[in-house]
């Protein structure tokens, strides 16, 4: 492959390899790292690909249709962006350019509180409604105040995430200086790159460095990083607990999601606190090293839930055929990651176009190999086990 283009680019380790290239290093890490020893970031992908699957031939498979419902959007494969923290720090208003590329390929797109692109940007842009995917924070009234962002700006899926009570321990962050002071410096330095030409950093707006879009009304200046981070920091609130959940779906009329469920009982719990949807996710590695991979978890989950309620999962999806994969084991449909910031950082909205748009021919080509011509035909009698 040619070493500077994504146009070439044939897989998600292609991605990887170019983004790698094109970011600065603490950047790059940023994204790619997870949580301690990254047992779990590695197990979430090696436990799909210990998933065979069974080879079906002669069943006729013109009318292959990869289009479905997710989450009552209408979608061309089971599939969405995960919400990435900064994803508008890895290439020009990088959460503009992505929304802009999952509109095109009609998958959903998640904007994370800590974007870096505003709801209010992002929903201008993109010709779709995007999925708003929220923190609790400490100053209930910011929480409200996202959660009218959200509403104004036509949302009406939001995403709780549940897994970050704190934050787990991310070593190459620690090593690259990301938790220090330095990390402002760093990130001031990326800022002055960005005005250079051609470079693909750049998170200042009319020349003034401009962070966090979502919660910018909630510093004096939004473009004071160091004021902004520390506010930042103060306000992840440990103390969040199943009461919030009662709390955010008495505020919250569209649909709630909670994102980083792991447990059959924690999923019976969401069930009975009246969300609409789950995501089986353990943050991409990002959280607790050692916990199971998302997919191992994901049986018991389906199980313990009987059908009462889609689940999503995310975690090491890196092609068509582990979208298959889920799907087999019960999840309506998948997430992904860090695909979509490694192909954002390679060439921005083109680049995350031609991703998804691979993603899902490898979902057309596995689902025909498999013998199988709709989504609802994929079940675990697909699946074989190799130990
Ligand atoms: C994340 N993730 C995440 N999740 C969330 O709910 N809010 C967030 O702001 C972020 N930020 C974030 C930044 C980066 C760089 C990464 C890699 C991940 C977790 C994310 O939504 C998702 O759960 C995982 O990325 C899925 O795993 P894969 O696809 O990256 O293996």
């Amino acid at each position: 492959m040619n070493p500077a283009s994504y146009r070439l680019a044939a897989s998600c380790a292609d991605y990887r390899r170019l983004a790698r290239q094109r970011l600065p290093r603490f950047l790059f890490d940023y994204i790619d790292g997870g949580a301690n020893d990254e047992q779990t970031l590695r197990a979430n992908c090696e436990d799909l690909q210990r998933l065979n699957l069974r080879q079906r031939v002669l069943r006729d498979v013109d009318n292959l249709d990869t289009r479905c419902e997710l989450l009552g959007q209408a979608a061309s494969m089971p599939l969405a962006l995960a919400p990435l923290g900064m994803a508008g720090l890895y290439a020009r208003r990088g959460e503009v350019q992505a929304a802009r590329a999952a509109a095109a390929v009609g998958v959903p797109f998640s904007l994370s509180t800590v974007g870096i692109c505003s709801l209010a940007e992002v929903h201008a842009a993109s010709a779709q409604k995007c999925w708003f995917q929220l923190y609790m924070l400490r100053d209930r009234d910011a929480v409200q105040g996202l959660l009218q962002q959200a509403r104004r700006n036509g949302c009406d899926t939001l995403l709780f995430t549940v897994d970050l009570p704190v934050a787990g321990i991310r070593r190459r962050d620690i090593r690259n200086g990301m938790l220090d002071a330095s990390w402002r410096g760093r990130l001031a330095k990326a800022t002055q790159l960005a005005q250079r030409p051609g470079w693909l950093l750049n998170v200042a707006i009319r020349g003034k460095p401009h962070h966090f879009g979502n919660l910018s009304d909630r510093v004096a200046d939004p473009s004071d990083l160091r004021a902004f981070k520390a506010w930042l920091d103060a306000q992840f609130d440990p103390r969040v607990s199943w009461d919030d959940i009662r709390w955010l779906r008495a505020q919250w009329s569209g649909r709630l999601v909670l994102k980083g469920i792991m447990e059959p009982d924690d999923a019976l719990r969401a069930l009975d606190c009246g969300v609409d949807a789950i995501v089986v996710s353990n943050h991409g590695g990002r959280q607790l090293d050692g916990v199971a991979s998302t997919i191992r978890q994901l049986p018991a989950v389906a199980a313990a839930l009987g059908g009462q309620l889609p689940i999503l999962l995310d975690g090491g999806i890196r092609s068509g055929v582990d979208v298959l994969r889920a799907r087999a084991l019960g999840a309506q449909g998948v997430l992904i990651g860090r695909p979509w910031a490694w192909a954002l950082a390679a060439g921005g909205e083109a680049a995350v176009v031609r991703l998804l748009t691979s993603l899902q021919a490898e979902l057309a080509t596995a689902m025909a190999l498999c013998g199988v011509n709709r989504l609802e035909q994929i079940d675990a009698g697909l699946l074989e086990r190799r130990d």
